[in-house]
């Protein structure tokens, strides 16, 4: 069994963990408070669908690598019930990230948004689609979900001292 995983997947944790932190935070503090016809808006639409595009890609050769490499052996927490939730985790942050750009394209692209962010179209006033309500609901969900992770990571780390970042970053196998 491997002691990493391997370099790719890492590479692809951290930048996917970069483009995630900052569409979940521009997405909180520059698209959401705005109003449509804001023109401070049109910059940060375009950032952020592109961005997300990027994240897509990046997501799907993850999970492709994921599959294709060996991981790690589990690493026990001393507790039954967090060595079930572990994974479950680990699973919501493929799940979510996912839904947040699929639940992202379905309601720009029924508003037209590519064309008038990218192009020519008229703006939409606003998103009533119920992907819309996805979106945001998964975005909230990520965000705990991450802060989770993160202290789970740190937890480990530092209190358990068993290694953990090694296992998320460079080096030999
Ligand atoms: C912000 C978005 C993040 C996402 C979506 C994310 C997602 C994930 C996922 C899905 C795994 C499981 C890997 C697998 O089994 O395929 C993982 C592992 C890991 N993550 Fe993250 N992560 C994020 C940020 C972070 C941060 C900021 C840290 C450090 C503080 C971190 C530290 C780790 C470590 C150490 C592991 C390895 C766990 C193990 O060895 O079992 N992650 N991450
Ligand atoms: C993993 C990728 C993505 C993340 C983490 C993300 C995150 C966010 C967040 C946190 C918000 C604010 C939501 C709220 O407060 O209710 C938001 C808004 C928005 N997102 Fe994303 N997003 C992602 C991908 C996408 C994609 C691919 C598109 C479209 C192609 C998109 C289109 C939008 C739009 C148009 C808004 C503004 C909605 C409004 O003003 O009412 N997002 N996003």
């Amino acid at each position: 069994m491997p002691r990493r995983y391997h370099p790719i997947l890492v590479a692809l944790h951290w930048a996917i963990a970069f483009c995630l932190i900052g569409l979940l935070i521009a997405g909180m503090t520059m698209l959401a408070p705005l109003a449509n016809n804001d023109p401070a808006k049109l910059m940060s639409f375009r950032m952020h669908m592109a961005l997300g595009g990027v994240t897509l890609f990046l997501l799907v050769a993850r999970v492709i690598v994921r599959l294709l490499t060996r991981t790690p052996p589990r690493l026990p927490t001393g507790n039954a019930l967090l060595d079930r939730l572990a994974p479950l985790t680990h699973a919501a942050l493929y799940i979510l990230p996912l839904a947040m750009v699929f639940s992202g394209i379905a309601f720009a692209s029924a508003s037209n948004l590519p064309d008038a962010v990218f192009g020519s179209g008229p703006m939409p006033e606003s998103f009533v689609h119920p992907a819309r309500a996805v979106h945001g609901i998964a975005s909230t969900l990520l965000m705990a979900l991450i802060a989770l992770h993160i202290a789970a990571a740190l937890w480990h780390q530092f209190f358990r001292r068993d290694g953990i970042m090694t296992r998320m970053w460079f080096g030999a196998r």
